[in-house]
């Protein structure tokens, strides 16, 4: 089953939305298998976010992401990676569709609410970065 790495921001949590977005995920249809509040480090920032050093955003960026709790998951599910992003919504706030998480709640760019792995290779490199192997619970649905 495919997994992906999605963050709530320090925006994220500052606003409340939490709730909301794992709300937003679990109403879709995918599950939940790992997610914990956390402050992130400088070196795991560099490390997440290491495709964009170099670029004009990289050090507001890093200040950005360290200076809050943010809230990291992983959540699994058939085309999970594809289906977490239509949910989240394009990068610019202002230009992700109405009913998307950024769409709904965002404005600006640097303040976009949610991370979500971009493919099945990101998704891997996030996920190991944020999680051991044995903090991933998976587990069949009842129903
Ligand atoms: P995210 O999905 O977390 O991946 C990289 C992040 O860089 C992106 O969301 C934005 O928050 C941020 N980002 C991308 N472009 C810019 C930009 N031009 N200015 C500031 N931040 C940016």
């Amino acid at each position: 089953m495919q997994k992906t790495f999605i963050m709530v921001k320090p925006d994220g949590v500052q606003r409340n939305l939490i709730g909301h977005v794992i709300q937003r995920f679990e109403r879709k249809g995918f599950q939940m298998i790992a997610g914990k509040l956390m402050v992130v480090s400088d070196e795991l920032a560099k490390e997440h976010y290491k495709e964009h050093e170099g670029k004009s955003f990289f050090g507001d960026l890093m200040g950005f992401i360290t200076s809050g709790p943010v809230f990291a998951m992983v959540w699994e599910g058939t085309n999970v990676i594809d289906g977490a992003r239509h949910i989240i919504g394009a990068t610019n706030p202002l230009e992700a569709t109405p009913g998307t998480i950024r769409g709904d709640f965002g404005i600006v760019t640097h303040r976009n609410l949610v991370h979500g792995s971009d493919s099945e290779e990101s998704s891997k490199r996030e996920i190991g970065l944020f999680f051991a192997p044995e903090q991933l619970v998976t587990y069949q649905k009842a129903v």
